[in-house]
């Protein structure tokens, strides 16, 4: 069965509703003298990390919020890396700290990631905030699969006693996602699957999804047989594929083959423009809220 109309899932839009309550909460904060501080921190000249990390700097510049820019060379001690962090921990302008990965190969990310203080750890990587997540404790959410949840949220889709397909068990998306949307809350009480490369009859599983996430990093792997019918599809793959047309010579495309997929499936992300500006966007949430000395579950409403 084809689908008469598929319902696009624009990030775009959900990232704009959404950063008109956290502008709000900036000038709320302002309004008490405080001013949200979020320090990036890039070690080399990765091009990739370097146009995220301006993309992230704009957008907290634009609702308020001061960015602290730390760029530092990809040949720094893993010592110094360290104590740029403890220097930024310490600062009271300071409210959120993100270190973009990937980090240089001499660098030990373990290390660097523990070296932020789980209160400033907006990024929901440092141990303490994934053991409270598991923990159903409040705690910061990391931000791409909080931003898929906000998506289903504001979309008006519920996950609860539905059945979710996540395919990809990375550190950043698949099994945060999945304990996310486990918890037994409102927003979540899913039935969850994890998929990942050593899944037998992938397809099976896939088709047998209520809601289908694709977060493998290949492009196009989820094709149209692989989905039933009327399924939500959430595709938080970012892939650059090469493109002569373009100028920049390349275009980015998701997981999904999106002009089939969308042929069978009720909603879907698309890409770019579904998950991606929503990543950034709890970002600026998770920095607000540390600001407020609140967490990413807290409301951002008014103080008083
Ligand atoms: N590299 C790719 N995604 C991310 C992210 O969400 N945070 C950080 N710090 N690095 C990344």
């Amino acid at each position: 069965m084809v689908q008469e109309t598929v319902h696009l899932l624009d990030g775009n839009s959900i990232s704009e509703r959404l950063r008109t309550d956290i502008g709000a909460a900036v000038l709320r904060l302002k309004n008490t003298g405080i001013v949200p501080g979020l320090a990036t921190v890039l070690v080399g000249d990765n091009p990739a990390s370097a146009s995220y990390i301006r993309s992230k700097q704009r957008a907290c510049a634009d609702l308020g919020i001061n960015p602290v820019d730390v760029t530092l060379p990809a040949d720094i001690a893993q010592s110094a890396l360290l104590d740029e962090l403890a220097a930024l921990n310490e600062r009271p302008d300071v409210h959120g700290v993100l270190v973009q990965q990937p980090l240089p190969r001499h660098i030990d990310v373990e290390a660097v990631v523990e070296a932020v203080s789980p209160e400033k750890d907006v990024d929901g990587f440092h141990p303490v905030n994934l053991g409270r997540m598991v923990r159903g404790r409040r705690c910061f959410l990391p931000c791409t699969p909080f931003g898929v949840q906000k998506i289903l949220e504001f979309a008006g889709i519920s996950v609860a006693g539905r059945h979710v397909v996540i395919v990809g068990r990375s550190l950043l998306v698949g099994k945060p996602l999945a304990t996310m949307l486990l918890e037994k809350s409102s927003t979540a009480n899913a039935t969850v699957t994890v998929c990942h490369s050593g899944t037998r009859e992938l397809g099976e599983i896939t088709r047998s999804a209520d809601i289908l996430v694709a977060a493998i990093g290949q492009p196009g792997f989820i094709s149209a047989d692989m989905v039933c019918d009327g399924a939500v599809v959430v595709d938080v793959g970012i892939n650059r594929v090469d493109d002569s047309s373009r100028k920049r010579g390349y275009r980015i495309v998701g997981d999904v083959d999106f002009a089939a997929v969308s042929e069978r499936c009720s909603a879907i992300t698309p890409v770019p423009g579904g998950v991606g500006p929503m990543t950034v966007t709890m970002l600026l949430y998770n920095t607000v809220q540390s600001a407020r000395g609140m967490r990413s579950q807290d409301a951002l409403g008014d103080d008083a």
